[in-house]
């Protein structure tokens, strides 16, 4: 057992030895699917066809598959191990296996954190990466190593010894008091407080509204979101412990520890209704589904506003000021608003536009991804899979789903929190079981569309036409996926 155990880290002298580019050219039936794992290489193109995650050994195609396995931990066995080597081909190079480890001292780069292989780079440097979409519709709680990850600067390096958070408060009844501090240590020894949110990017999506005009931004599909419970000090008794009195023209500005070239920190800011109100859920997060946040998510602290667009959630957080005006930062004043339609950049007026907060109804489907090939079951049903959520605390009502074009619609079934309505803030997952007709199941593909409907009756914007901005953020159409059947 323990040989077996081995195999996949142990050059086998008896196969030749083939470089990452060789792997990375077998990535569809046509070429032959390869797969790594350790140093060995495999041809798996046999296999996918008849195993029940093929869609995810896809994903894997010409690629690594350890992350994976680090995360189905079910393949650690005897059994699947020896199936495998099964399949063994080849060595990997040696210097592809190191290749993946880049030393670059004085850069800001350096300490970069080290990333699960599975996130989709949509930028290297900074770092943007989101979750594969077959993976985030199965899980409710997504998994911290595969949450999305959106940075605007190198994430910084912070000791939780040498932490402390600053609190200013420069306008209000309890204005002109002397700068706290409070550390980790006392963070943690306030109340804590948990919170399952949602959080998405802005441009969550964008790529599709790309389609209908060229838009500014990182070009996201629909894994700009992840769902998470959030624990730490409730900002509302942090506030209320410096005497902030309930005032609706105050804004809570927060500042990160991550400074542009000029050095100005990333910032962002809410107002101060949301950030006192107890049903607002606002935390000084230090956990992230029961462990501590990880560097590329805010470690040791990161504000997390639930409901509001996923810039106001500032990572690695220093300093929160209260004031009489919005944070003065890039982001709050000149990115992140929404625009009409006709407006382009000869004519946009930032300061025209409200800061985005709470985010519009959305949902994506998961699975099936777009084009891929789909058997309908016995009865002539097919199974789809994804998320919907909506800002300001709005529960999903309801999901609706078609696959001829909006004539009948059939309605799936959630999975979400019960919490209540107004304080909303995790997502729902949705699957929904969709008939085909006998007429359908004679075509090539069809398409299929979800649209979710929130507790406001909110519904999604059928088409991006209507909603395209130049910046290409609140991408909430209805979500249009292309299958090829079986
Ligand atoms: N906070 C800091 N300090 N720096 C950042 O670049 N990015 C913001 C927000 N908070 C950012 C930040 C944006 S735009 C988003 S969408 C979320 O963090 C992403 O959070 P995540 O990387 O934990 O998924």
């Amino acid at each position: 057992e323990a040989a077996s155990r081995l195999w996949h880290i142990t050059v086998r002298q008896d196969l030749p030895t083939y470089s990452l580019d060789d792997v990375q050219k077998h990535n569809a039936p046509e070429q032959g699917i390869w797969i790594t794992f350790g140093l060995g290489v495999y041809d798996v193109t046999e296999f996918v066809p008849n195993h029940p995650g093929g869609d995810k050994i896809m994903m894997a195609a010409g690629s690594a598959i350890d992350s994976f396995w680090a995360i189905y931990q079910q393949h650690n066995t005897l059994e699947v191990l020896e199936l495998l080597e099964g399949f063994r081909i080849g060595n990997l190079q040696k210097d592809a296996v190191a290749a993946n480890v880049e030393e670059e001292l004085g850069s800001p780069w350096a300490q970069e954190p080290k990333r699960n292989a599975l996130l989709k780079p949509a930028s290297e440097r900074p770092f943007n990466a989101e979750t594969p979409l077959a993976l985030l519709g199965e899980h409710f709680y997504t998994p911290n190593e595969l949450f999305y990850v959106r940075n605007h600067l190198p994430v910084p390096v912070i000791q939780a010894e040498q932490y402390e958070l600053e609190l200013d408060v420069e306008a209000g009844a309890a204005a002109g008091q002397p700068t706290r501090t409070l550390t980790l240590a006392e963070l943690k020894a306030l109340p804590k407080h948990s919170v399952t949110a949602a959080i998405m990017c802005g441009g969550n999506r964008r790529s599709e509204m790309t389609r209908v005009k060229p838009v500014k931004g990182l070009s996201w599909g629909p894994g700009a979101v992840g769902n998470a419970k959030w624990s730490g000090a409730r900002l509302c008794d942090v506030l209320q412990a410096m005497g902030v009195q309930p005032n609706e023209d105050l804004h809570v500005l927060f500042e990160g520890a991550d400074l542009d070239p000029t050095s100005h920190p990333y910032g962002a800011s809410i107002p101060l209704s949301k950030a006192l109100d107890p049903r607002g859920d606002v935390v000084l997060a230090y956990e992230m589904n029961e462990e501590p946040l990880n560097r590329d998510h805010g470690y040791p602290i990161r504000v997390i506003v639930p409901g509001s667009v996923g810039a106001r959630n500032v990572k690695w957080l220093t300093r929160i000021i209260v004031a009489d005006h919005e944070s003065d930062s890039h982001w709050q004043q000149n990115d992140y608003k929404g625009f009409s339609p006709s407006t382009d950049w000869d004519t946009v007026d930032f300061k025209k536009a409200q800061a985005i907060q709470a985010m519009p109804v959305t949902s994506a489907i998961c699975t099936p991804l777009p084009n891929e090939r789909v058997k309908p079951d016995a009865e002539g049903f097919i199974t789809v899979r994804g998320y919907a959520w909506s800002g300001g605390g709005r529960r999903i009502e309801r999901v609706d789903l078609t696959s001829d074009g909006g004539k009948s619609w059939h309605v799936a079934q959630l999975e979400q929190e019960t919490v209540p309505d107004g304080r909303h803030y995790g997502w729902s997952l949705w699957t929904a079981r969709l008939p085909l007709s006998a007429e359908q199941r004679k075509q090539e593909g069809l398409e299929i569309w979800a649209k979710a409907v929130d507790s406001a009756y909110n519904v999604q914007p059928e088409a991006f036409e209507h909603i395209w901005n130049l910046r290409g953020v609140l991408a909430n159409a209805y979500h249009k996926v292309p299958v090829k059947l079986s």
